[in-house]
């Protein structure tokens, strides 16, 4: 039994490729895991969100990640400001945290470029927060993605640092968590990479039939095989990806055998794809909408979740505060 922490920016939609991605690795964490996640809504907040949206996009994303699968009886699912002792630790960690390493972290190099008008002390002390997010459950495991990895890195130099200062043992130093070879990358509809966010390129849970014909309809191929046998374009070979995921095999082998035939049909495969993505994502949409109008299930979600993190965040900053030597008269 491993303590997991994970947080979730409240930032767009769920799509196929996070489903198949970091979703399927928190259910699968969930189960034999002391697992924390959290929507991370004071990260949001250097990019200055509207207030109205900031509120609204929390409420959604929560809905979408329970709806997918997210067990709040197995997991503690909490939002991040709900904890209070999130922002006491990070302005803790702040006065170990020095101005030039923050300055070199590449998240901050980037935002910098992307908002120069709006370069705050929040985006540099980014990876403070999100270490105090980790640490203060004293996890030893956080999953992350390739873009997180050095934040993960930082988190492990402060609480290696929290530990040294203070000549005591008591932060554990949080490893990534291994999902061995299982991990399933959904490519995009757009021709080559990964399914993202962009325009086109992606399909989401929330995505009505309509749309998903629509997108799937519009999605890249080729002008199709000319010698039996010739090898699969990568936008072919990307369809055929997502249909691994929500067809038969049999269906899948059938199409590929067109293929290999020369028989294929782009707009056949297209449509049962559309169809296929349809069935897979429909009993979920159908419970992210449910789940998004129900706010006294929401509410009880989040007053269980912050229960329980506070908890575990109390105790960890009263053990915190005597290590530096703040007390009680
Ligand atoms: N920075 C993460 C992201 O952008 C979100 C996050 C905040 C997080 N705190 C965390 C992830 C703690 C893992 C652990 O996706």
């Amino acid at each position: 039994m491993e303590t997991v922490v994970s947080g979730i920016r409240p930032t767009g939609n769920l799509h196929l490729g996070n489903y198949f991605g970091a979703v399927r690795n928190f259910l699968k964490m969930q189960e034999d895991n002391r697992c924390f996640f959290f929507i991370a809504d004071y990260h949001s907040l250097t990019t200055h969100p509207h207030p109205a949206n900031l509120h609204g996009n929390v409420r959604q994303v929560l809905a979408e990640y329970l709806a997918a699968g997210l067990d709040p009886e197995k997991a503690t699912i909490y939002i991040q400001s709900d904890l209070p002792e999130v922002a006491e630790l990070t302005l803790l960690l702040n006065m170990n945290a020095y101005l030039g390493e923050l300055e070199r972290t590449v998240s901050f190099k980037e935002k910098a470029r992307q908002q120069p008008d709006n370069v705050n002390a929040g985006l540099l002390t980014y990876p403070v927060l999100m270490a105090a997010d980790i640490i203060i459950h004293r996890a030893a495991k956080v999953p992350v993605g390739k873009d997180q990895e050095q934040h993960l890195e930082m988190t492990r130099k402060f609480a290696g640092r929290f530990n040294r200062i203070y000549q005591i043992e008591y932060f554990p130093i949080p490893q990534p968590f291994n999902f061995g070879q299982e991990l399933i990358k959904i490519p995009g509809l757009d021709g080559s990479g990964k399914m993202g966010k962009s325009e086109g390129n992606g399909i989401f849970l929330i995505d009505e039939p309509s749309v998903i014909r629509k997108k799937v309809m519009r999605a890249v191929t080729d002008s199709g095989p000319t010698t039996p046998h010739s090898p699969v374009s990568e936008p072919v070979a990307n369809l055929f990806s997502i249909m691994e995921v929500v067809s038969e095999g049999a269906v899948l082998e059938q199409f590929k055998e067109d293929y290999r035939n020369c028989t294929i049909r782009y707009g056949d495969l297209k449509k049962k794809l559309a169809e296929d993505i349809i069935t897979f994502t429909t009993p979920i949409r159908e419970r992210i909408k449910a789940i998004a109008s129900d706010s006294a299930y929401l509410h009880k979600v989040a007053a269980r979740g912050r229960e329980k993190a506070h908890a575990s965040a109390s105790k960890t900053l009263k053990e915190v505060r005597e290590i530096i030597g703040i007390k009680p008269f």
